[in-house]
């Protein structure tokens, strides 16, 4: 499917299908809009997005710790075109910037009951860096350490 795949920036349309997962409230993901149209509207570079012959079918929202550190806050591809390397095409994207804008690693986590994105994470070359106890309603969540170099 590799062929098909376009990944970029996202614009501010793009940002309800870039919280379709509802982790973030409608009230936050409207300040969000509010505050990315006043910057870059056409370009986003906190959200990806992974098209398949035009269709949005995955993003990337990152975010930094203390302002400073690379953290994937969620990558998700939508559940029928999983397995196609789609996860994996957003990941070099968001490597390639990075590591232009001078960072020397990306962060990320996952639920600690949630094995499969964990088995990607360890696939796609990320090493377990930390656990934190209880986070997601008594469940604890994994954290992974990539080096960009
Ligand atoms: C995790 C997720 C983003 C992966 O995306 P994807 O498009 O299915 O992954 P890809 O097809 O790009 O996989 C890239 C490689 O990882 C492998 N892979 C895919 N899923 C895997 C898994 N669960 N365990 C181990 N390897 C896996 C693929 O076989 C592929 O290998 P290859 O490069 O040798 O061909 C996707 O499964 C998803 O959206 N999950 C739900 C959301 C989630 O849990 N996100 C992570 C927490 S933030």
């Amino acid at each position: 499917m590799s062929d098909g795949i376009a990944i970029r920036f996202a614009r501010v349309d793009d940002l309800d299908f870039a919280h379709q997962d509802g982790y973030i409230s409608d009230e936050m993901v409207k300040r969000k809009i509010e505050l990315y149209a006043a910057l870059n509207p056409d370009r986003i570079e906190e959200i990806v997005i992974a098209e398949w012959n035009g269709k949005r079918v995955g993003y990337v929202r990152l975010e930094y710790l203390w302002s400073v550190v690379p953290y994937i806050a969620l990558i998700r591809v939508l559940p029928e075109y999983r397995q196609q390397g789609i996860g994996k095409a957003l990941l070099r994207f968001i490597k390639t910037f990075l590591r232009d804008t001078g960072h020397e690693a990306l962060y990320s986590s996952s639920q600690a009951d949630e094995p499969e994105p964990q088995a990607w994470h360890r696939y796609m070359g990320f090493e377990e860096c930390g656990f934190i106890v209880g986070i997601n309603e008594g469940v604890g969540e994994v954290f992974f350490r990539k080096s960009l170099r």
